[in-house]
């Protein structure tokens, strides 16, 4: 089964991914964590896509598409796919019907995860990310056990660079006029559920399980 989770900054989608990939052994294709990844490795593709992350804008579909495309073809036969970040635009959806395709595959759903704006802002001010792993924390909703540091790697964690109030302001200016379209193109093609993201990680979990046995 091949999922994608939809959502504005902050509402959950790096977290559900990590529960959902162990739940349906799926490969988790987050393309906010492969940005993050090149910039922290000092790779030309990092260099380009921070001027626009650190803004809070989308980094240019040509550079965003190609990634996803060399993602895709590493993903072991029969694996689900769960995206995380992508798509964000109607360009970005269409490229990825045509290239499922070519694959002789296709998205079975699209999880949109619901979170008010207060919510949002709370959620990001309080994250805390190990950039190697991508795996996020906050301090006080999923605290590390040790402040400051990975409980799984025991590597120091940070806070986002494109955190900070104004590009949080822009990525949520972004959502509403480039991503929020596709809750319609994938309720148009009958395959997107909403969920109440405003409850516990668990909680939130829980119905997305429900909504993929329907
Ligand atoms: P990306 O990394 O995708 O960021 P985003 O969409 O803004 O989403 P976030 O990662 O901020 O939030 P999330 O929904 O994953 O929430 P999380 O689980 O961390 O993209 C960053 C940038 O990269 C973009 O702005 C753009 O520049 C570029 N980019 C990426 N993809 C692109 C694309 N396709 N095209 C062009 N550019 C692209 O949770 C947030 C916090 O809340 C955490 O602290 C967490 O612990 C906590 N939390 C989570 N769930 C709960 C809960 N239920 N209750 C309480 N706390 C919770
Ligand atoms: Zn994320």
């Amino acid at each position: 089964m091949n999922i994608i989770l939809l959502g504005p900054p902050g509402a959950g989608k790096g977290t559900q991914a990590e529960k959902l990939i162990k739940e349906l052994d799926a490969v988790q294709i987050s393309t906010g964590d492969i940005f993050r990844t090149n910039i922290k490795n000092n790779t030309p593709l990092g260099a380009k896509a921070k001027e626009y992350m650190n803004k809070g804008q989308l980094v240019p579909d040509e550079l965003t598409i190609d990634l996803v495309w060399d993602a895709l073809d590493k993903v072991e036969d029969g694996k689900s796919i769960l995206l995380d970040g992508f798509p964000r635009n109607i360009t970005q959806a269409e490229a990825l019907d045509e290239g499922m395709q070519k694959r002789d595959n296709k998205i079975d759903k699209v999880i949109n995860i619901n979170v008010p704006e207060d919510v949002i802002i709370e959620r990001i001010s309080g994250r805390r990310v190990n950039v190697s792993t991508g795996k996020v924390y906050h301090i006080k909703f999923n605290p590390p056990k040790v402040e400051g540091i990975d409980d799984e790697t025991g590597e120091k964690l940070i806070q986002r660079e494109d955190d900070t109030e104004a590009a949080v302001k822009e990525r949520l200016d972004v959502y509403n006029k480039h991503t929020s379209v596709l809750i319609d193109y994938y309720n148009k093609k009958g395959i997107l559920v909403t969920i109440d993201g405003a409850k516990t990680p668990e909680e939130v979990f829980d119905q997305i399980i429900k909504s993929l046995e329907k």
